[in-house]
């Protein structure tokens, strides 16, 4: 696929996607959505791309939103069939066993926010802004912004965000638990590349394994999520990586993960 609203590179095992349509602050539109979508397959299949980076192209925004200025055109039928589509590739991308980083570097408002929230974890730029303005439209959140942000942030901070439509700046969305870190605007894009690097030399299934039990236990009871963790627990100990890792802390020396970038 030719891409025209993102820029994709991979680079030592990070495949770093930009949303790269500055004039309209990288608003998704449904062809970039699917721009999106043909990343997240390319990285399910791709085992070179050991994480995935996103992020915005120019000073101002990660993602605006989705693409105010297709609204018009469609009817409700339509209108629901596009937050079904957006929800059917943020939940592949957080299915993806591939950690992924949103590196927000300016506005994450409205499908910005929630494709942020969609990833492993957020790193944010001083500058950034977070938000589900969508009431300012007369509309509500369609990309899963109303569930996410619940269990994110908990239900009644979610409400009050997506009730008045206010905008939070990065250090309010650390305190929230929003974002995992902040970082001067400069410094932003290579902090984040050196922990995706990091990243890229650990144990591949461990990752993985830390990713499904972390989503699936949040939506089950404690008892539950732990049982999924004690199985996933047992489940390293049949693998290389886990032979590899402990017999590299008992030798004193750097482990060389099956399959991962060596560090
Ligand atoms: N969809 C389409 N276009 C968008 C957009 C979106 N979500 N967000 C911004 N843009 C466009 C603006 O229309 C403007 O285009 P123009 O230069 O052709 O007029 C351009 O991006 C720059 O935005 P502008 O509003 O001039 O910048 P600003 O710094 O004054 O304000 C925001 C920035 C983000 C506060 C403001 O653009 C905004 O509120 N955007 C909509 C956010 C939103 O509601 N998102 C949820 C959508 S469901």
């Amino acid at each position: 696929m030719d891409y025209k609203n993102i820029l994709f590179e991979v680079q030592d095992g990070v495949g770093v996607l930009t949303f790269n349509r500055p004039k309209s602050l990288n608003a998704l539109s449904p062809e970039t959505l699917e721009e999106v979508n043909n990343v997240i397959e390319r990285a399910r299949a791709d085992e070179t791309i050991h994480v995935l980076v996103f992020t915005g192209a120019g000073e101002k925004a990660f993602v605006a939103g989705a693409d105010i200025s297709r609204f018009p055109e469609l009817n409700p039928l339509q209108a629901r069939a596009f937050a079904e589509r957006g929800q059917e590739i943020f939940f592949k991308l957080e299915q993806l066993p591939t950690p992924v980083i949103a590196c927000v570097n300016g506005f994450a408002l409205g499908g910005g926010c929630e494709l942020a929230m969609s990833c492993d974890f957020i790193y944010a730029s001083e500058k950034a802004k977070f938000g589900q303005p969508e009431i300012n439209l007369g509309i509500i959140p369609g990309f899963g912004g109303t569930q996410r942000l619940a269990r994110l942030v908990g239900r009644a901070k979610a409400k009050e965000l997506c009730m008045t439509g206010e905008l939070i700046d990065a250090q309010q969305a650390k305190e929230l638990g929003l974002a995992a870190k902040v970082f001067p605007a400069d410094e932003l894009l290579g902090e984040t590349m050196k922990v995706a690097k990091s990243l890229a030399t650990r144990s591949r299934s461990a990752l993985r394994a830390i990713k499904q039990v972390t989503d699936r236990g949040m939506d089950c009871d404690l008892k539950t999520g732990c049982a999924l963790e004690a199985e996933a627990f047992g489940a390293c100990f049949a693998g290389q990586d886990a032979r590899e890792g402990i017999s590299a802390f008992l030798e004193k020396r750097k482990p060389d993960f099956k399959g991962s970038l060596t560090s």
